[in-house]
């Protein structure tokens, strides 16, 4: 059977390398916490090594967070909420 897309899982990725998580990562790791109920228990979180994003001229741009396939520079919790809520939204 073919499940509706408000029951797919939204997959987000933060970036825990040294310059991500310097950068504001760690702090990343409690969207959980923000979102409510309906919506915390659709994602899953989990914690990537370096993306190699954070090289050359993008170093600024830490920490990287992807949501599925959406990826966020200079991420933020309010940030992450958003995208997460928009692709729920879908
Ligand atoms: S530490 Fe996050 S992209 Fe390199």
């Amino acid at each position: 059977m073919e499940r509706s897309n408000h029951d797919r899982k939204i997959h987000v990725v933060i970036c825990s390398g040294t310059t991500c998580y310097l950068m504001g990562a760690a702090e990343l790791f409690g969207i959980e916490k923000a979102l409510e109920e309906s919506l915390a228990s659709r994602i899953s979180i989990e914690g990537s090594p370096c993306m190699n994003l954070c090289k050359g001229g993008s170093y600024g741009k830490a920490p990287f967070v992807k949501v599925n396939d959406t990826l966020i520079a200079t991420a933020t919790v309010p940030k992450v909420i958003e995208e997460i809520r928009r692709q729920a939204a879908m």
